[in-house]
């Protein structure tokens, strides 16, 4: 799907040749010329056509004036990016037709244009999107070109820029987390990041079994010990920015299927653990956007990658290992493994003397219950990154909530048998999770993302989100575009208007 944006002014809207036309009508119109658009929408209000709340439709074919063979009037309240993506959503799912090959998308009866750019095109891109790898039955995405219609196209063309990276980064991301386990083994998702590794200014390195028990990672060797798939240890460098200059650190979790090993998940749902490398798949799509944007800023993905199975040689409640920090690990509970897998991960960034570390993570179901499908759960002992990480949600509308990280919470990881545990109570089973990654961050500013809720969803729309892909571009950029900070090797400006 190709994006074109286009200075539209309402009463030019009605020449665009498409096959369909989607025009955000916000509370208020700015007045009235005696145009085609102008007549119709004021006509569709008068007549109470067009009811006033958000998402509210009106489907209007072969509109006189109109060079559209269809028109859609849709209701954007009062034009905010989250009023702008549910009505978007609603528009576009009026036009799901195999002949809507063409369709304009015209923002410019709106307040702010800029603020809605993104946003109308990301929920113009969710509700076209079509998983077909394992399905070639499924309808792919008829939309081919969507022409974006603002009221000034130079005033909001780094908007489009971000949100035509963001969309790839997204779906990207949604590929990989949906296909099957059989379909996105450890092998495959490093084969995925070597590929992005041939554009430009990304390289990729993949380590397998024997280089990672050279940097004894006892943790995440436990895990894989259990599959016969081999893992894979997935470091990804992009450099945008000056050389030496501290790169953003993202590790994603990439369980690419948790039965839970030895301590064993029931049986209902377990199809959705293939998702479990939903963190993986944000920091891969992560990456694919920046391949397009380029911004000017330095940033490493690591993903340590394999299964959770259980086996004759799968590790055991009980069993004590080494991690690559070597404080040792008594695993108590098999199905706590992205920890294992992730704090490995975490010593491994430290070596990369990183501006930030962010962890993003599938972690725990208590997350879920906690949090549900809006909110991803966002811990870091340090301020000014929890507030940069929740700045970026606010911003890309792919929200986090700031949980605590009291000591107190770290209790219950007590061993008799290691430095700690790998699970506590079921109490707070989200935030002790934290805990016991941030004993493998000391010293650096680190932040964790629990996605568990947020990375896929259930039920009849089952499928990955992408997110918090947008959250991660979004941080990114801000990092780049923030002034550097005293005597800090941090990255420097890049031109970019917000
Ligand atoms: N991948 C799961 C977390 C998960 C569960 C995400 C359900 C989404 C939905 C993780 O590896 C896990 O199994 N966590 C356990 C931790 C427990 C054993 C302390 C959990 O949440 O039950
Ligand atoms: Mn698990
Ligand atoms: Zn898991």
């Amino acid at each position: 799907m190709d994006f074109e944006l286009k200075t539209l002014s309402p009463s030019l809207a009605a020449g665009l040749v498409v096959d369909a036309l989607l025009v955000l009508v916000p509370d208020t119109v700015a007045t009235a010329k005696a145009d085609p658009l102008n007549e119709l929408v004021a006509s569709a209000i008068r007549l109470g056509d067009l009811e006033s709340s958000v998402g509210k439709t009106l489907v209007c074919y072969q509109a006189a004036g109109f060079k559209a063979t269809r028109v859609v009037l849709v209701r954007a309240g009062s034009g905010g990016a989250a009023n702008v993506r549910k009505a978007v959503a609603a528009g576009v799912a009026q036009l799901k037709l195999p002949n809507v090959k063409k369709l304009g998308l015209l923002l410019s009866l709106l307040p702010d244009d800029g603020h809605a750019v993104r946003a109308a095109m990301q929920a113009c891109a969710d509700a076209t999107y079509m998983y077909t790898t394992t399905k070639p039955s499924a309808k792919a995405r008829a939309l081919q070109r969507v022409t974006v219609g603002v009221g000034k196209a130079a005033a909001v063309q780094d908007e489009f820029n971000i949100g035509k990276a963001q969309i790839v980064g997204v779906e990207f991301a949604k590929e990989w987390a949906n296909r099957p386990a059989n379909h996105a083994t450890p092998s495959m998702l490093a084969e995925a990041a070597r590929k992005l590794g041939r554009k430009p200014n990304i390289r990729t390195e993949v380590l397998g079994p024997k280089q990672v028990e050279a940097l004894a990672m006892g943790a995440f060797l436990a895990v894989a010990k259990g599959s016969v798939e081999p893992l894979r240890f997935i470091v990804m460098h992009y450099a945008g920015g000056e050389k030496g200059v501290a790169p953003v650190v993202l590790v994603g979790k990439g369980i690419t299927f948790d039965t839970g090993g030895i301590s064993i998940k029931p049986a209902a749902e377990m199809d959705e653990m293939k998702f479990d490398m939903g963190g993986a798949a944000s920091v891969l799509g992560t990456f694919a956007a920046l391949a397009e944007l380029q911004p000017a800023v330095n940033v490493v993905g690591v993903i340590p990658a394999c299964e959770n199975m259980p086996d004759g040689q799968a590790v055991k409640p009980g069993d004590v290992v080494t991690s690559m920090s070597g404080q040792t690990i008594e695993i108590l509970n098999t199905d706590a493994e992205g920890r294992l897998i992730l704090c490995d991960a975490l010593t491994y960034a430290a070596r990369l003397k990183p501006h930030s570390v962010v962890d993003i993570a599938t972690l725990t179901g208590a997350c879920v219950i906690a949090l549900g499908g809006v909110r991803s759960g966002l811990f870091s002992g340090r301020d000014d990154l929890a507030d940069a990480l929740f700045k970026a949600g606010e911003t890309a509308l792919d929200p986090c909530w700031r949980m605590p990280l009291d000591d107190e919470y770290g209790e219950g990881l007590k061993s008799n048998f290691a430095d700690m545990g790998n699970v506590a109570g079921r109490a707070g089973g989200a935030i002790t999770a934290a805990k016991f990654l941030q004993k493998f961050a000391t010293d650096l500013p680190w932040a964790h993302l629990d996605i568990a809720g947020t990375a896929w969803k259930s039920g009849a729309a089952k499928g990955s989100t992408g997110r918090p892909v947008p959250l991660l571009l979004q941080y990114v950029l801000d990092v780049a575009a923030a002034p550097p900070r005293a005597g800090a090797n941090a990255p420097k400006p890049v031109r970019r208007k917000r």
